[in-house]
């Protein structure tokens, strides 16, 4: 009747929604709104209502609803994005006679980082047609290497260099035969994107992972984060990666005092630390390698590949690669950065023939033109010494 009434000018009546008697197509108040005298009386609850008189147990609450989190409110039926996760630090302890591991402030170990790094880390997700994994070409009992020369990635493409091993690269300074990275978190970039290894983009890791509610579980409990980023993803799996450490062989028994090697063992193990043998100076202390870069007379020049030079320009770095550990030795086969020799007997022969001749030859490489002059004993013996560096624990092989 009132609308009829007053049918040119603007509809009145009670133009708030929360009132029983609310007209939307009301566009002028007239005071007339009735409020329900029951309703959700807390006002720290979502449906608070501020006309109510009394509580009716009906009000709802938003929140942390994961049971799990540091602040998980009971009351919470809508979860809000607000969990918050508290990490428990991984400790990753120094093995005798090891140096301190160099862990990056901002990336510090946890449990929670590690276990989701070694998810990613076995999770083809990360490839371009979800066909390879890191572990496809660093297979645990391979020292986390492969077995091949040189690895295929998703398209069949074949590298030019040899997997390295993981064994202990949390020690490691740089990363890669020629060097190119400098941390764990950065070298992980690098094979999801690159076309001969997992030929994916991040953009696609991110949008599958984001994509994936357990991920996203994950993610919040390692990092506190809602969003998966590729910042997070290398970091959970450098946190892995540190993780991988190998010190439990029978040489480190053997320093120990708990067990004792064979004749044979002892005596390579007098031939790799001495000036006969010559290997201590680059594959020394209890890493076996030095964190540094050397041409160890593999090739006449010009190299085929250049390794640290590509990386500093400096023609004086031609030919030299990093050294590699050489714990686990025994299961990382093929050797060099190109994988060039298939056995340590192979290995043993190139040492032993005093290597070739080139201007960036390592002033350790002392026996250019000499050799080192082994009987086949002492090279059966420095072969026997090397396989002292397996750690079966480590490779989970019995
Ligand atoms: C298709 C095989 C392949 C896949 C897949 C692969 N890698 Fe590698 N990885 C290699 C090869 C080959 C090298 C040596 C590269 C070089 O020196 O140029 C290497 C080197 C490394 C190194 C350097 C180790 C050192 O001490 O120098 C790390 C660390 C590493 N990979 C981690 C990873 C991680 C993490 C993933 C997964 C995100 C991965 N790799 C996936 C083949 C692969
Ligand atoms: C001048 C430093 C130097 C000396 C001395 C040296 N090495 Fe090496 N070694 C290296 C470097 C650098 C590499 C990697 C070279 C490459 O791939 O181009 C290497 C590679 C190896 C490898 C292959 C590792 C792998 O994962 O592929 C073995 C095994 C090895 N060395 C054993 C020895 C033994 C045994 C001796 C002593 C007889 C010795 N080395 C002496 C620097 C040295």
């Amino acid at each position: 009747m009132f609308a009829i009434l007053y049918s040119c000018k603007k509809e009145e009546g009670c133009t708030d929604p929360v009132a029983t008697n609310f007209n939307s197509d009301a566009e002028i108040d007239d005071g007339s709104c009735n409020y329900p005298a029951e309703g959700c009386t807390d006002s720290t609850a979502s449906n608070y209502n501020p006309y109510a008189i009394l509580s009716t147990n009906t009000c709802e609450y938003i929140g942390c609803t994961d049971s799990t989190a540091d602040n998980y409110n009971i009351y919470a039926i809508y979860d809000d994005g607000s969990c918050e996760f508290s990490t428990t630090p991984y400790i990753i302890e120094t093995p005798f006679g090891f140096p301190n591991m160099i862990i990056p402030d901002n990336n510090p170990t946890t449990i929670e980082g590690v276990l989701l790094g070694e998810k990613l880390f076995h999770d083809k997700i990360l490839s371009g047609d979800e066909s390879q994994s890191c572990s496809s070409c660093h297979q645990k009992e391979l020292g986390f290497s492969d077995g091949n020369r040189f690895s295929a990635g998703i398209d069949g493409i074949i590298g030019s260099r040899n997997a390295s091993t993981l064994t202990n690269s949390g020690w490691n300074t740089s990363f890669n035969w020629d060097g190119s990275v400098s941390s764990l978190e950065e070298q992980a970039f690098e094979p999801v994107v690159n076309p001969i290894e997992m030929h994916n983009t991040w953009a696609n890791v991110e949008t599958k992972l984001n994509a994936n509610g357990e991920y996203l579980q994950l993610f919040k409990e390692a990092f506190n984060i809602n969003y998966i980023d590729s910042n997070h993803v290398v970091m959970a799996i450098a946190q892995f990666e540190r993780t991988l450490v190998s010190a439990n062989s029978k040489f480190d028994r053997y320093i120990e005092g708990n067990e004792q090697l064979s004749a044979s063992e002892l005596s390579g193990y007098a031939i790799f630390n001495s000036e006969k043998g010559d290997c201590f100076h680059c594959h020394g202390t209890q890493l076996f390698m030095d964190n540094d870069f050397h041409n160890n007379g593999l090739d006449h020049e010009p190299f085929l590949d250049i390794g640290l030079a590509s990386i500093t320009n400096n023609p004086a770095d031609n030919g030299k690669f990093k050294t590699p550990t050489l714990r686990n030795i025994e299961h990382t086969a093929p050797y060099m950065h190109d994988g060039r020799f298939s056995t340590l007997e192979e290995v043993v022969a190139h040492y032993n023939s005093g290597g070739i001749y080139s201007s960036t030859i390592d002033p350790n490489m002392k026996k250019v033109g000499i050799g080192l002059q082994l009987t086949e004993q002492e090279k059966a013996d420095l072969i026997a010494y090397l396989k002292t560096l397996t750690d079966s624990d480590f490779l989970e092989k019995k």
